[in-house]
């Protein structure tokens, strides 16, 4: 691999009150106390738990990502947040394009576009989901999919070296349902959007863009997939939730 710190990235999706956040991040600051941490580590809480987590990972490695955010900087949005709302809360990331997203809250490529560059303007972090479903991996079409969420969803989007910018590669079929790609699989399509990547930014850029894997990651199949030239990191559902199996992919094996 080339020299990418790995990101374990834990999203929590509609999980975890204030309370129980805070007890998660304090044992989680416990258990990767000993400093043997390969990678950068990021929670994703639901909103109204963000400052919880944020208080409680203070001055430790532990950073806070939303899961979310509106491409308005305010307005009359009901239900919405901004991009300076998750600053202001002290996340560093958010995630954005994630396929429950798509799939049941009407997310398109176009506003995916625009939530993108509204986290940038805010100076966060965003984790850019894209992945094919079932039906389209079957039908052959999974590369030119991930190429339509890819070009479609970073339109008109600079990049520099120095952009902090994350892409997470996510199967729709792997999501929650415990059947993770391989790790083949999933390089496959790593490789495949970093030299689309490579094209579009140029290769100091896109070797250096941290290309996270998401879909059923657990602690026994965090470290073949970690392996992989191109797979820098997870994004973790189902498995961040328990202190000692975030922990154990964290780890994965170390
Ligand atoms: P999962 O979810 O690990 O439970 O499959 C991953 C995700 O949705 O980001």
């Amino acid at each position: 691999m080339a020299d990418r710190k790995l990101i374990m990235a834990g999203n929590w999706k509609m999980h975890k009150t204030s309370a129980e956040t805070r007890s998660f991040v304090r044992e989680l600051k416990t258990a990767i106390q000993d400093g043997t941490v390969p990678c950068e580590i990021i929670v994703a809480p639901p909103f109204t738990s963000i400052s919880a987590a944020t208080e409680e990972a203070r001055g430790t490695a532990i950073r806070v990502s939303g899961q979310n955010l509106h491409w308005e900087d305010k307005g009359a949005f009901t239900g919405e947040i901004s991009g300076e709302m998750l600053r202001e809360a002290g996340c560093s990331h958010v995630i954005i394009g994630h396929s429950e997203r798509r799939q049941y809250f009407g997310e398109t490529d176009e506003t995916v576009n625009l939530r993108l560059k509204a986290a940038m303007r805010a100076g966060l972090i965003p984790i850019f989901c894209l992945g094919e479903t079932l039906e389209e991996r079957e039908q052959g079409r999974t590369f030119s999919i991930v190429k339509g969420q890819l070009l479609k969803g970073m339109r008109d989007i600079a990049l520099e070296e120095s952009t902090g910018f994350v892409i997470a590669y996510e199967p729709v079929w792997a999501i929650g349902t415990g059947q993770t790609a391989t790790p083949e699989q999933a390089q496959e399509v790593h490789a495949f959007l970093r030299e689309e990547l490579v094209t579009g930014y140029g290769s100091p850029v896109a070797n250096q863009l941290r290309i996270l894997y998401g879909g059923s990651v657990k602690p026994d199949n965090a470290a073949s997939l970690m392996s992989q030239k191109d797979i820098d990191g997870g994004l973790v559902g189902g498995a961040s939730l328990k202190v000692g199996d975030f922990v154990g992919i964290i780890k994965h094996g170390i």
